[in-house]
């Protein structure tokens, strides 16, 4: 799939000059943003367009997308399967940093796609982050995605100099380079976290970044919204983030991963069981999920939900060179966990 979208400009499109100038001053800058965009939010959230705007709010998204499907950077709505699969042969695959974790996922985080990581607090999550804001950073023929990686960071827990560990650890002569591709961004709450997902895909192209981190995706909403009274506010909100990165992940043909926590569900037959937040809406959203449980000094990966992967669990490390195999020794003479 092509990336070059300089070429397409929102004044191409047969869009009111005055209709074009307010959707830029509401951040929505080009066709990519235009296509991706909600046609009733358009009119609600921004006031970009009034009430009776309607027609021209599906008009103008409906016309970025022609425009996107017409030069072979978006799919029909209806494709054949072939076409689907020719799609597909564009999306890469990231090492994790663990070979063992990436043929439990098939080769690696993939790109069109969102891949959820839960777990508990020090199951792991942000190492796997960390991990991958490195491996990411190499070329493709390492591995990589050769490209720039965006980190929001809503849990004030990014450390740089874990990075720079990390890098020196796997031989990478000059960790600052790498240092360089990561964009962090710090959130500081679920509005302003609202607002930079809104205006992500311009932050994609500027910085020219193949994986978007957020870590972590639910942790502000749950924090801020509290109280029966304000759950069906904050699902809405959640499923506006989700169906927006994973749009962008499918039109930018980038990767998404997205940390959240679990909670302990009293369980009647099996005691207590982990189960991830965010309810159905973060389950549907995700296209692959992996739980993170810690096992003494390895961590479990275990897919919960995927088109295509069956019910799978694997085991990895965490040293200082960021997520890796368990070392042969250690997995010989280890007690066998119980399965879960
Ligand atoms: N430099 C390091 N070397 C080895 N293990 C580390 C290092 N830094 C963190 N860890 C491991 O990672 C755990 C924290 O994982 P983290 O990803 O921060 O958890 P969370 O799932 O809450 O994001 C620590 O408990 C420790 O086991
Ligand atoms: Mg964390």
């Amino acid at each position: 799939m092509s990336q070059n979208v300089s070429g397409l400009r929102l004044e191409d499109l047969e869009i009111k000059p005055h209709i074009i100038t307010r959707l830029k001053g509401a951040g929505i800058e080009s066709i990519f943003d235009l296509a991706i965009s909600i046609p009733h939010q358009l009119i609600e959230d921004g006031g970009i367009l009034t009430g009776a705007d309607t027609h021209v709010a599906l008009d103008i998204v409906m016309k970025a997308k022609k425009a996107l499907i017409d030069s072979g950077l978006l799919a029909r709505d209806f494709s054949t399967a072939e076409e689907i699969l020719e799609r597909r042969k564009a999306l890469i695959r990231c090492t994790t940093g663990s070979p063992k974790l990436d043929s439990f996922l098939k080769g690696g985080i993939e790109t069109q796609a969102m891949t959820e990581i839960a777990g508990e607090f020090g199951s792991g999550k942000s190492q796997l982050c960390y991990t991958l804001c490195v491996t990411a950073s190499m070329p493709q023929n390492k591995a990589g995605l050769g490209s720039n990686v965006i980190f929001i960071d809503t849990e004030n827990t990014f450390r740089p100099e874990r990075i720079h560990q990390i890098t020196e650890n796997r031989g990478i002569k000059e960790p600052e380079d790498i240092l360089r591709k990561i964009y962090v961004c710090k959130i500081f709450n679920s509005g302003h976290l609202e607002l930079i997902i809104q205006n992500l895909g311009k932050s994609i192209q500027d910085y020219k970044a193949k994986l978007v981190i957020v870590d972590s995706i639910i942790s502000l909403h749950r924090a801020e919204f509290t109280g029966m009274g304000t759950l069906a506010d904050r699902q809405q909100r959640l499923n506006n983030m989700l169906h927006k990165l994973i749009r962008l992940a499918e039109v930018y043909n980038i990767a998404v991963v997205v940390t959240n926590q679990v909670q302990s569900q009293p369980d009647n037959f099996f005691g207590d069981t982990l189960r991830a937040t965010g309810g159905n809406i973060m389950g549907h959203a995700s296209t692959y999920r992996i739980l993170l449980r810690k096992a003494g000094r390895d961590r479990i990966a275990i897919m919960i939900d995927s088109p295509f992967h069956a019910y799978d669990q694997t085991r990895f490390t965490i040293t200082e060179r960021g997520v890796q195999d368990v070392e042969e020794n250690r997995a010989s003479s280890k007690k066998t966990e119980p399965e879960w």
